[in-house]
């Protein structure tokens, strides 16, 4: 193995009717006024709204409102939600939701504690120092927002999807009651199963050393995913499909699978943001897409992990075999697996890949992902 730094700060409190704990784990952290972001509907459809207003007001805690955060959050509305928490001074966030609430929330939790343009952070030209403490209860498990240290913000001037990656913005406590997902659509419920199997093998085949364990955890989770997903598309209030679903997908992107790989590039994250960013479509249809197309481009420089990632997934014997056999599953649970049926022509792969090239910049791996790698790999994706 290679040598690893593994921390993750986040309790997890894990169950039903788990989020009724809210009010008093604010109090228990001296917390008196918090800033209670989220997103559009969903919350109240599904009483959730009523019941986190309630904790609050049991445990005697403060709340301002940040409501109407869209899917792919927007700077725009991330800064208001900067100025109502300097405004009213609040000591905390508690965002509710999917990964969208929980990023924009982790963003005000370091906008309200600097002077400095939030974007400067996004953009890698300041490094974060200190943001207010984060308390989420999830609603939609896919990205593993509520056990990492990133947020993910779109800018919707420039069309520029960016994150920040910080300790400081690991959340402090996560609520997870898998109940809360019931009502996720089939069509975002396929979304969060690629963005987690996109989490798991962005490690997995980019891996330097690639340990058993860490491919054994990877290749378990993966077929947790899988099979847990099958069940939700038909009985989306299965109990335990969908805990283990959502446990699955906070493990996904909490640095376990990272741990001493080596390695460990997210290039199709970085393609899928660079497309969500311009077209605004939903973060794991992007990933649907990218997926099949990075692979079959990528496959003979980790030869063997993809060999045996068809061997343990899907039976079969060849990285070709597997790489289809993983784009037929995205098929099969409704996931687009193609630029043309999300309607984008071959012409405007240049400004995809310009946008992408800029994001490998901030990363530093514009040396790996030029515009023309982003290009060739984006043409195997046409249709
Ligand atoms: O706006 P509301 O009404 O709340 O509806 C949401 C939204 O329309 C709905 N929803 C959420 N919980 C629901 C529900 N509908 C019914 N029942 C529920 N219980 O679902 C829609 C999508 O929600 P969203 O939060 O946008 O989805 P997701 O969790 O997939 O988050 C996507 C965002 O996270 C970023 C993505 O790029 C994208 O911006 N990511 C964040 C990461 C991180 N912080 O670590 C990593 C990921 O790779 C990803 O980039
Ligand atoms: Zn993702």
């Amino acid at each position: 193995m290679e040598n690893f730094e593994f921390y993750v700060p986040t309790k997890i409190i894990f169950g039903k009717k788990t989020e009724e704990k809210i009010g008093e784990i604010l109090k228990k952290d001296g917390i008196k006024k918090v800033l209670f972001v989220y997103g559009r509907e969903s919350i109240k459809k599904i009483g959730l709204y009523d019941r986190v207003v309630k904790a609050l007001k049991e445990s005697g805690i403060d709340f301002i409102e940040h409501s109407g955060v869209k899917p792919n959050p927007v700077l725009s509305h991330t800064r208001e939600g900067i100025k109502k928490a300097k405004e009213n001074k609040v000591k905390a966030i508690l965002a509710v939701g999917g990964g969208s609430a929980i990023d924009e929330g982790k963003a005000i939790a370091v906008g309200a504690k600097t002077k400095k343009d939030i974007w400067k952070y996004f953009k890698g030209e300041e490094v974060i120092e200190t943001a207010l403490p984060i308390y989420t209860i999830l609603t939609l498990a896919a990205t593993g927002s509520e056990m990492n240290g990133f947020a993910v913000i779109t800018n919707e001037e420039t069309k520029e999807k960016l994150n920040i990656a910080s300790e400081h913005i690991f959340p402090r406590v996560s609520i997870l009651n898998p109940e809360l997902t019931y009502t996720v659509t089939s069509q975002y419920q396929a979304y969060a199963a690629v963005d987690v199997i996109a989490h798991i093998i962005e490690y997995y085949f980019t891996c330097k050393v690639c340990p058993n364990l860490s491919n054994r955890i990877s290749e378990g989770l993966i077929k947790t995913v899988m099979e847990t997903t099958e069940i939700i598309l038909k009985d989306p209030k299965n109990y335990k499909a969908r805990a283990e679903f959502m446990w699955s997908s906070t493990l996904a992107l909490n640095g376990l699978t990272r741990t001493g790989v080596g390695g460990g590039l997210f290039p199709n994250h970085l393609i899928a943001h660079a497309l969500g960013g311009i077209y605004d479509l939903p973060h794991g249809a992007c990933l649907s897409i990218v997926i099949p197309a990075w692979m079959s481009w990528y496959k003979e420089e980790n030869k063997s992990q993809f060999e045996r990632f068809a061997k343990e997934i899907f039976g079969v014997s060849s990285a070709e075999d597997g790489i289809s056999a993983l784009k037929n599953w995205f098929k099969k649970i409704g996931a687009p697996v193609s630029l043309k049926e999300v309607n984008i022509s071959e012409k405007e792969i240049p400004e995809i890949a310009e946008k992408g090239y800029n994001i490998a910049k901030i990363w530093g791996i514009e040396n790996l992902y030029s515009k023309e790698v982003i290009e060739e790999i984006l043409k195997k994706a046409i249709k």
